[in-house]
């Protein structure tokens, strides 16, 4: 079967010819995959700048972003069957002990820095058409899915963060946890690209009154889709942080979805009062910048703001991701569907994997 593979000894990212995978334990699980997003990670993994194959191999199959179909099931599996839809988990615990993350299922939390993850560090990733994976790493998604399944995993670094967001919150006795807030809360998201829009849509959906801010021109299809689901819309290209802060107020909640430190060190003297920022992007380690160190120290005592970095996810994380995105695409099924653009057998994977991004998010697909 064919996968897209990285060799980072030989630097070249090629098509390969691979064995099909085979259940070997009661609890397995065979998948036909359906769709593969590609993401940023999987450009600087074909840039060799990031990622590692598994050990003894000289390369890595590349993909994290899933959906596929059950097509076999090992004797002990109960709750999936052949024909249902999942959505693959990334991240896998370490093998240590005493990793308690790791050995409670959260290996988002992994403390020894050995945990792996599929498609990125050391285990074969989702660019191939059948995969094999135990039944305890796989998410079930309705049907109803089919179209936009393959966005639950960008999806959970949102879903995630959110969730942290509440707990944080919970310090602040008149934040009403896991209902919905009231608009004066107000939301800036730092990106346009399919994490910050899942974000948004995310942030909306929760009653924030929430602004997209991002390099994207106003008429681009990423503006467009802000604005399709009640998100305001504040391109860089026309507006300064100072613009966009006189239109928003006090910010509540800043959710990095770019990896440009610069921007995002810009925009923390303009966290709000009880703040809270969130980083979520990855960015390549460049020169040192220069940022407002001392107001961004004072604001955080004066303000009581807190600053967290969140990588996805568990478990929870993809349930309540297929939850949302199950809502979202009822309350705006064409702003979801256009996050994305395009849809391409594998086999011209060097379109969207070596290339710069066009659009919002590039699929691959597969020959059923
Ligand atoms: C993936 C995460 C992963 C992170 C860092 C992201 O693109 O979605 O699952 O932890 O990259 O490797
Ligand atoms: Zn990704």
């Amino acid at each position: 079967m064919k996968a897209v593979a990285v060799f980072p000894g030989a630097r070249s990212v090629r098509l390969i010819d691979v064995p099909e995978p085979r259940l070997r334990k009661a609890t397995d699980v065979k998948l036909r995959m359906l769709e593969v997003g590609v993401c940023g990670t999987d450009r600087e993994i074909a840039s060799f700048q990031y990622g590692a194959p598994p050990p003894g191999s000289d390369f890595l199959i590349l993909g994290h972003e899933s959906l596929a179909e059950v097509v076999e099931t090992g004797k002990k599996v109960r709750a999936l069957k052949r024909g249902d839809l999942v959505v693959t988990t990334v991240r896998r615990p370490c093998a240590g002990t005493r990793c308690r993350p790791c050995r409670a299922g959260r290996p988002d939390f992994c403390l020894t820095g050995e945990f792996t993850e599929r498609g990125i560090k050391k285990e074969h990733g989702y660019m191939t058409e059948y995969v094999v994976d135990d039944e305890r790493w796989l998410s079930r998604v309705p049907a109803t899915l089919r179209s936009v399944g393959v966005l639950v995993e960008p999806l959970t670094i949102a879903e995630k963060a959110l969730g942290e967001v509440w707990q944080i919150q919970n310090r602040l006795p008149w934040m009403p946890a896991g209902e919905k807030v009231s608009s004066r809360f107000k939301a800036v998201v730092l990106g346009a690209g399919p994490v910050g829009l899942l974000g948004a849509m995310a942030l909306v959906a929760k009653g924030f009154r929430t602004f997209v801010y991002s390099r994207e021109p106003l008429t681009s299809p990423n503006a467009e889709a802000a604005r399709a689901v009640g998100a305001a819309y504040v391109s860089a290209g026309t507006d300064t942080l100072e613009s966009l802060v006189k239109k928003t107020g006090n910010i509540d909640l800043v959710y990095e979805a770019t990896g440009a430190a610069r921007l995002s060190f810009d925009m923390m003297p303009h966290l709000g009062v009880n703040g809270v920022f969130v980083f979520t992007g990855i960015p390549g380690i460049k020169c040192p910048i220069e940022v407002k160190a001392e107001l961004i120290m004072k604001n955080m005592v004066l303000k009581n703001q807190v600053l967290f970095g969140t990588v996805n996810a568990d478990p929870g994380a993809f349930r309540r991701a297929t939850a949302d995105l199950t809502l979202f695409l009822r309350r705006w099924p064409k702003a979801v569907r256009s996050l994305i653009t395009s849809r391409s057998p594998v086999e011209n994977f060097a379109a969207s994997v070596l290339a710069p991004p066009a659009g919002i998010k590039n699929v691959l697909t597969f020959p059923s």
